[in-house]
């Protein structure tokens, strides 16, 4: 240790980017401390995100299954009656236990938590409170707040104008509500009440939902969740939204202008993004800048332009996930140590937690044309649907299906799609698969356990070759 600091590494932020950095760094040997604001540790993922938003989408969706005639065309004949308190319960139980995990873990690595907000004084030193810190290495891993809609005041406390933390934890399930943006979370949000009783309409600027994932994935599931009742208003803004006592008066317009349109709900749920928190940090005094997005920048190692500090996790340009904020943490962790951490940015999975589940890793169709020029003929195809695999149409889970892209040539993956209700689990293998570079026919002959839905990944690649066996 060089003992003219107090720490040998300091990490500002304790969600899942920076308390994996923190335990890591103090694993291998570095005396280590971690700031947090919160009352309690594990960031926006633990408090207010990745899992009370899990709590709430896997109670409601038992529920949704004994009322919507799933559990009852197995024969399980039941009338759900809602405790809506007690489902918010295990909620907070399910958040207070992992966020008590990670201060157990803090004290066994003996990482030392400092309570408060940290705001840089020079590179090596943070103010938290009124205690000052110096550290050798400092990792700046403060995540990212809910990005505001112009026009539209959040007010969690009221819960008609909410933002996801409000929509975890409304006190009655609203009769008309509306989700502002048709990404992650409004889709799983939205999901969660539509299937407690609510008559949910997903207004999305652009036309289509979920940017970013597969063009036939996108379409494929905007198709599932009207079936399953969310109503769409595609390419379409909402300029302006009301409160008049309980109830919610929005204003909305096309995209590309046109006639207003009005529309009333009893809770609004704004979701259309999340940006990286720099404010109140400091970055001035250390001479560092944010880019356009508002995000700092690192290199390859999560070094920034500033010696000494470093940064992870959704403050730094990347998808804005957990466990790429986790796998930055140990990264950036050995680097620090001065092993060689890196993070494989090219096959990072993202999977929407609805029924079924989304989920992809690595490049889209289109993203893959364009790579090969615009050429379609260099990027081969193959698509199995979920209604043919037997475990998920036994299951009463027809619907989804995976996708595989492969280069035309060599036949390596380049991505892979999948709609399926355990889609989240199985897209593990398509990422242990593109790690390990695998081509398509390695995926079609590599021996997959029956009856799984993860045989669906083997036809999809079988697909690819031009031979599934079962459609
Ligand atoms: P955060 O988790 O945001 O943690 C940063 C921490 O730093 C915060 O606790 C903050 O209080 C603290 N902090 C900020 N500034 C300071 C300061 N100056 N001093 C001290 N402390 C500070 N991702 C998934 O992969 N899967 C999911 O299922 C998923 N579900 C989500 C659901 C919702 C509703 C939301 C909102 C997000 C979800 N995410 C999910 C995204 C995920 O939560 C983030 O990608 C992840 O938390 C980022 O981790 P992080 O460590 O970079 O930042
Ligand atoms: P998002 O970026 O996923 O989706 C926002 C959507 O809003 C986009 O479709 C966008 O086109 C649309 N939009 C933007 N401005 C709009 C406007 N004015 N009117 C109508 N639509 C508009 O953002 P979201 O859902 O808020 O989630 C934030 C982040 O949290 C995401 O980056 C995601 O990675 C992360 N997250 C991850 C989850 C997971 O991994 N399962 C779950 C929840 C969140």
């Amino acid at each position: 240790a060089d003992h003219s600091f107090d720490y040998d590494v300091l990490v500002i932020g304790a969600g899942p980017g920076g308390y994996v950095a923190a335990i890591r760094a103090a694993q291998l040997g570095l005396k280590t401390a971690c700031a947090e604001g919160r009352e309690t540790l594990g960031g926006t993922c633990l408090n207010v995100g990745c899992i009370p938003s899990k709590a709430m989408l896997h109670a409601s969706e038992y529920f949704d299954a004994a009322a919507n005639g799933t559990m009852e065309s197995m024969g399980i004949e039941v009338k759900p009656k809602l405790n809506l308190d007690k489902m918010h319960g295990q909620r907070l139980d399910a958040v207070d236990g992992l966020t008590k995990g990670i201060e157990f873990l803090f004290k066994k690595n003996k990482v030392d938590w400092k309570k408060g907000y940290a705001t840089f004084q020079d590179a090596h030193t943070v103010k938290i409170g009124d205690e000052t810190v110096t550290a050798k290495d400092i990792v700046i891993a403060t995540g990212s707040s809910v990005t505001p809609l112009p026009g539209v005041e959040v007010d969690n406390a009221k819960g008609v104008v909410v933002d996801s933390t409000g929509a975890l934890e409304l006190a009655k399930v609203p009769r008309k509500m509306v989700v502002i943006g048709g990404g992650v979370i409004g889709l799983e949000l939205g999901s969660v009440w539509r299937r407690l009783g609510a008559e949910v309409t997903c207004v999305e600027f652009l036309d289509e939902i979920l940017p970013g994932m597969d063009g036939d994935i996108r379409k494929e599931s905007r198709k599932i969740f009207k079936k399953q009742g969310i109503e769409f208003k595609l390419k379409t803004k909402v300029t302006g939204v009301t409160v008049k006592g309980k109830k919610a008066h929005l204003t909305l317009e096309p995209a590309d202008g046109g006639d207003e349109e009005t529309m009333e709900a009893d809770c609004v749920l704004v979701s259309i993004g999340r940006r990286p928190n720099t404010e109140g940090l400091g970055l001035d005094s250390i001479g560092l800048d944010v880019n356009k997005r508002g995000q700092i920048e690192t290199d390859h190692d999560f070094r920034t332009s500033v010696e000494g500090v470093w940064a992870i996790g959704d403050v730094v340009p990347g998808p804005m996930l957990a466990h790429k904020a986790e796998d930055e943490g140990i990264a950036v962790a050995e680097n620090i140590a001065g092993q060689t951490g890196i993070v494989n940015h090219a096959v990072i999975p993202s999977v929407v937690y609805t029924l079924p589940e989304i989920a992809g890793v690595g490049l889209t169709t289109e993203q893959a044309i364009e790579a090969a020029g615009g050429d379609k003929t260099k990027v081969k195809v193959g698509k199995f649907p979920m209604m043919a695999n037997s475990r998920a149409k036994t299951n009463h889970e027809p619907d989804g299906l995976v996708k595989v892209i492969a280069d035309a040539e060599t036949d390596r993956v380049l991505g892979i799609w999948a709609i399926a209700s355990v889609a989240g689990t199985m897209i593990a293998e398509a990422g242990i698969a593109m790690e390990f570079g695998a081509t398509s026919e390695d995926i079609a002959y590599t021996c997959h356990a029956h009856p799984t839905h993860a045989e669906a990944m083997k036809e999809a690649a079988m697909a690819v070759q031009g031979k599934p066996i079962h459609i």
